[in-house]
């Protein structure tokens, strides 16, 4: 006679195994900059996929590449036993996967939120996932599109322990080292204080870039010596040749994106008390870049709102 203990064992034991073979099916929704690339690799290391996005045409290399492509999300959700959301942000998760459609068919199924929204979204969309009978853990990532394709994304993880152990090959597929933080809402704030300092490094580095050229400093001068001192950080030199260019196209990671992580972080910064007034003075020249009509375009765009003078 087999114990209960016993049987716990062999169904988690099966259950690792296949996570470890990769044979569990998983829902991707969202496939945009990010969700493309991280689909891509999945599909590459075998793993079965269906996607959906809400524009179907950029689903185009993932149905030539041999996924199931779903035209609504409960179709994708209901197919698969795990589901990776990739979408913008809060609303765009409650749209796609918790509208009563799509809600029904979550129950006994694993959502692994990896956009960026707030720790307090975070919370709450797990709880309605927890309500509709399904587990949730988030999983928002730091890197862009070239670390997405290589698989060489930094993931946080905000999770119980077990859920995160279950979960970890597949997220190996995507980066190297998924780290556990701690529970759901620590991850998420953990990449909101991650994307405060691109906002804030990028904006000083803009700043003291475009104050050397105006005083006559030689940029390279500036940047030999910017590079031999602990000032140094390396998103300056990946950001540079845009700004000396003025060349902002096929952005990586859009000025609007940073504006709503920037927003996200000040919201948070300030419900836990802290002066947020740093933050505040380079979101409102993030806004300056939007009005610039730069929103869709690279976040060193920064550097354009910088050179157009005080508003
Ligand atoms: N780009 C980066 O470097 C980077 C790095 C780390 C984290 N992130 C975060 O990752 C998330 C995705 O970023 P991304 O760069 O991949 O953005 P993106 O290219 O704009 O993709 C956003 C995705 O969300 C979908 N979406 C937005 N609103 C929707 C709605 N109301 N209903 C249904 N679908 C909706 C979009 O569908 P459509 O295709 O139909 O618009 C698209 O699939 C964001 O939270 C971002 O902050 C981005």
């Amino acid at each position: 006679m087999i114990s209960y203990e016993q049987l716990a064992y062999i169904v988690l034991k099966v259950n690792t195994q296949s996570l470890g073979t990769q044979t569990m099916k998983v829902a991707f929704l969202g496939t945009g900059l990010m969700g493309l690339p991280m689909a891509q690799r999945l599909l590459a290391a075998h793993v079965p996929l269906i996607a959906f996005n809400r524009t179907p045409e950029k689903l185009e290399p993932l149905k030539a590449a041999g996924a199931e492509i779903a035209a609504k999300p409960h179709q994708a959700i209901s197919a698969a036993d795990c589901v990776i959301l990739m979408l913008t942000n809060a609303a765009a998760i409650y749209h796609v996967l918790l509208s009563d459609r799509s809600s029904r068919t979550v129950a006994g199924r694993t959502i692994i939120q990896m956009g960026t929204i707030t720790p307090a979204e975070s919370k709450e969309i797990r709880d309605a996932v927890v309500a509709a009978g399904g587990e949730y853990i988030e999983a928002p990532v730091l890197g862009s599109i070239p670390e997405a394709k290589a698989g060489e994304l930094l993931i946080m993880v905000g999770a119980q322990s077990q859920q995160y152990h279950r979960n970890l090959n597949l997220l190996k597929n995507l980066g190297p080292e998924p780290v556990l933080v701690g529970e759901v809402g620590t991850a998420s704030a953990l990449k909101l204080a991650l994307n405060q300092l691109i906002a804030s490094l990028t904006s000083a580095f803009a700043l003291s870039l475009g104050f050397a050229q105006r005083h006559d400093v030689d940029v390279d001068v500036f940047m030999q010596i910017l590079r031999e001192s602990a000032l140094y950080a390396p998103t300056f030199d990946k950001k540079l040749q845009r700004m000396l260019d003025d060349n902002y196209a096929n952005p990586n990671f859009p000025t609007k994106h940073l504006v709503k992580d920037t927003d996200f972080f000040i919201e948070e910064a300030k419900a836990v008390g802290l002066n947020t007034r740093s933050i505040e003075g380079v979101r409102k020249v993030l806004a300056i870049a939007m009005k610039m009509s730069f929103a869709n375009q690279d976040y060193s765009s920064l550097f354009a709102a910088i050179k157009a003078g005080d508003h």
